[in-house]
């Protein structure tokens, strides 16, 4: 397929592989940092930066992305009651975006204990003491909370995963390259996934 695109039409999980990849060699920092955007089942969306933790086609049954976050959070509530997102990629010193959008699943109890307890102790104590999105009265509330942790479990490698701290697998539906070109003719393909687990392609104007 000759298309005059210079985003290859292959695996989107395979391209992905190589512009992150890309990303972690060019990126001054957090290349895995990507916009979630989650709606309320009224559809008021909103969007905030998470890292991007897992990916891959092998991840789940046709392949995923995977954050980790406070369940009760802001975001947390919304994915409870709209399971669908939406994500983002910006890479600035590539000026490449990829848009992934598609119906989440929460991860794995076991899952999430492993990566909760391959963090350092400080991160699983810094989230196991924030109520996430919700009011803090005094920054020092949250400051004793986490030296009162910190006392508990002096010591330890790790400290039991708080149960509503977990991870969502986005399971894409749509995957949308975006590549910088010359006089702002830029290029886009987009993916849409088949019935059958493959995927189809075309391309976008800018
Ligand atoms: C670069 C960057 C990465 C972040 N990564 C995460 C993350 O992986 N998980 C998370 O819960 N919050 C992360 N945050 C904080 C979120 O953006 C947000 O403030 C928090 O999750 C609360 O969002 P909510 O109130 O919409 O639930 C990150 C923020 C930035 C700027």
């Amino acid at each position: 397929m000759d298309d005059q695109s210079a985003i290859p039409h292959g695996d989107p999980f395979l391209l992905f592989e190589v512009w992150f990849g890309e990303a972690k060699a060019s990126e001054p920092n957090d290349p895995n940092a990507m916009a979630l955007a989650t709606a309320t089942p009224e559809g008021r969306p909103s969007v905030r930066m998470v890292l991007l933790k897992e990916h891959g086609r092998e991840i789940g049954e046709h392949g995923g992305f995977i954050f980790y976050t406070n369940g009760e959070s802001r975001k947390g509530s919304e994915i409870h009651a709209n399971m669908h997102a939406a994500l983002l990629f910006h890479w600035k010193s590539l000026r490449r975006q990829v848009r992934i959008e598609g119906p989440l699943r929460e991860v794995s109890e076991a899952r999430a204990d492993a990566y909760f307890h391959s963090r350092p102790l400080v991160s699983q104590i810094g989230s196991a003491a924030s109520d996430q999105s919700r009011p803090l009265p005094d920054r020092r509330i949250y400051l004793d909370r986490v030296a009162a942790l910190e006392a508990r479990y002096e010591g330890k490698d790790t400290i039991p995963r708080p149960p509503h701290w977990t991870g969502f697998m986005l399971e894409p539906r749509r995957i949308e390259f975006w590549l910088d070109r010359p006089n702002r003719l830029h290029d886009r393909r987009e993916f849409v996934r088949t019935e059958d687990g493959g995927w189809d392609n075309v391309l976008l104007y800018p």
